[in-house]
């Protein structure tokens, strides 16, 4: 018992750790972005899944998507429909970075 509690405690630890440590590089650098992956694989992968074409919750396939970053970007920080709203969740920065790697999964041209 003591070993999962102590387990679980490590590894909320360790992604406090890892978010504090890409704040700073964001900040102390400017040119390092947060990582899009580690902020899609946290947040989106419920819903989007790894590949952006799970579709649950009635979510959209990314690999799809025709939408702009811009028009991307403002789904994701107001939410849309069951899908939940990031601006409280997510800094600017990350959000940016999220919609970026997004973008990857397209299999279409999308216009930036
Ligand atoms: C709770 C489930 C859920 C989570 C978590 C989620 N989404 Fe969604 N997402 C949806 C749903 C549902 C839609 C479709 C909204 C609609 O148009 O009705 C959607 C639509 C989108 C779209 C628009 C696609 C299009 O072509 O219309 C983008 C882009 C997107 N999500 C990106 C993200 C990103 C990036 C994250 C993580 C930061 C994320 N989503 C997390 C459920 C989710």
């Amino acid at each position: 018992m003591l070993i999962v509690l102590n387990s679980a405690c490590e590894s909320a630890e360790d992604q406090i750790r890892r978010k504090t440590e890409a704040a700073q590089k964001t900040s102390s650098s400017g040119a390092s972005a947060p990582d899009g992956m580690a902020v899609f694989r946290k947040n989106c992968v419920v819903c989007h899944g790894s590949n952006g074409k799970l579709g649950l919750n009635g979510a959209k396939d990314l690999s799809q998507s025709t939408l702009t970053a811009a028009e991307r970007t403002a789904i994701v920080t107001n939410g849309k429909n069951l899908m939940t709203p990031f601006g409280k969740i997510l800094t600017a920065e990350e959000i940016d970075a999220v919609v970026l790697y997004s973008l990857t999964f397209s299999e279409k041209s999308t216009p930036q």
